[in-house]
């Protein structure tokens, strides 16, 4: 059986509530105590970013997060001093505005760093050099060294196609890895339920077997995440609301998946048909085929009442 984890105080649904994973979180939260960098490296949408915050604030633990891309300078991930006032004051301390970096030095807390191997090549060296030395050198700054606590916790996508390898050799001989897949069908029901209110368990189920089938389809490279069921729900509710049908509403759910899913596919080069329509053949295999002699929903009526939900 599914269960949240029970470590904590933690609302219903509320950004640090963990449906399973409990292993996952418990080496984090011992290599976080042992002083470690940690390197979660999974798919997108396998819960990397929830697990840590659930750890971080589960032991209190302050944590920094910054998104990797291009545009993450060194001067951003550190800090700058501010221009304004560098024309008056000179380069003193007071008027140097901490980066993420800087911040979970000083504080000895967590930089979050997600998407690790988009960031550019000097900026992955100052963190490298920070996970080392436990310290880095600003210029016109000094030294910064770090508070006890500090650990980088970086997420990664092994199988993104920017800067991956690039990134590997010196980032995993400072890291430990906690590898992070796709959890069963069940935790995943769990989630969806977990994200959206009073949906009808089987429809929920099959919204997932749908979304877990776009990761075994031949024509498809890399499938959709949970984020993708989660979606896929929410708009047929919103949808069924608005075409005052039930949710369960075949037309309804397909809407709901090909706009859901269809971006979320990345489908093999040699295939020549449009992620529409792989969705709409899996979405066939999983609902059935199109129920014959449908209600024609172009005339009902506008008075009618709301869908129930
Ligand atoms: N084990 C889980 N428990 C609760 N929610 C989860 C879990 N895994 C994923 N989610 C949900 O799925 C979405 C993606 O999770 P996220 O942690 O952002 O993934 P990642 O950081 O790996 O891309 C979020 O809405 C999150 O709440
Ligand atoms: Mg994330």
């Amino acid at each position: 059986m599914t269960q949240a984890s029970s470590v904590g105080p933690a609302s219903r649904g509320g950004p640090t509530e963990v449906i399973q994973r409990a292993a996952e979180a418990e080496l984090l939260e011992a290599a976080l105590l042992s002083g470690a960098h940690v390197l979660l490296e999974g798919p997108p949408g396998t819960g990397k970013s929830t697990l840590l915050r659930r750890v971080a604030s589960a032991r209190h633990i302050p944590f920094v997060m910054v998104e990797g891309n291009a545009e993450l300078t060194p001067s951003r991930l550190i800090g700058h001093f501010d221009p304004a006032l560098v024309l008056s004051k000179g380069y003193v301390p007071e008027i140097f505005e901490d980066g993420p970096l800087l911040e979970a030095l000083r504080t000895g807390g967590l930089l979050y760093v997600e998407e690790l191997n988009r960031i550019p090549e000097e900026t992955l060296n100052v963190l490298l050099t920070a996970m080392s030395e436990l310290e880095i050198n600003v210029p016109r700054l000094g030294r910064v060294a770090a508070a006890a606590g500090f650990a980088l916790v970086a997420a990664m996508n092994p199988f993104d196609a920017v800067g991956t390898a690039r990134v590997s050799g010196a980032l995993y001989d400072r890291t430990c890895r906690i590898s992070m897949d796709y959890q069963s069908a069940e935790a995943e029901q769990a989630i969806v339920d977990l994200r959206t209110d009073g949906l009808d368990p089987q429809w929920r189920a099959k919204v997932v077997e749908l979304v877990r089938s776009t990761r075994e389809h031949e024509d498809i490279r890399f499938g959709s995440s949970v984020r993708g069921a989660i979606d896929v729900a929410r708009l047929a509710v919103e949808l069924a609301r608005m075409r005052s049908t039930p949710t369960d509403d075949w037309h309804v759910g397909l809407a709901a998946a090909r706009v859901s899913l269809s971006g979320r596919i990345r489908l093999q080069d040699a295939c020549d048909r449009t992620p529409e329509q792989v969705i709409t053949d899996l979405y066939v295999d999983v609902f059935g085929a199109e129920p014959v002699a449908p209600e024609d929903h172009s005339d009902s009526d506008p008075e009618g009442s709301p869908g129930e939900p």
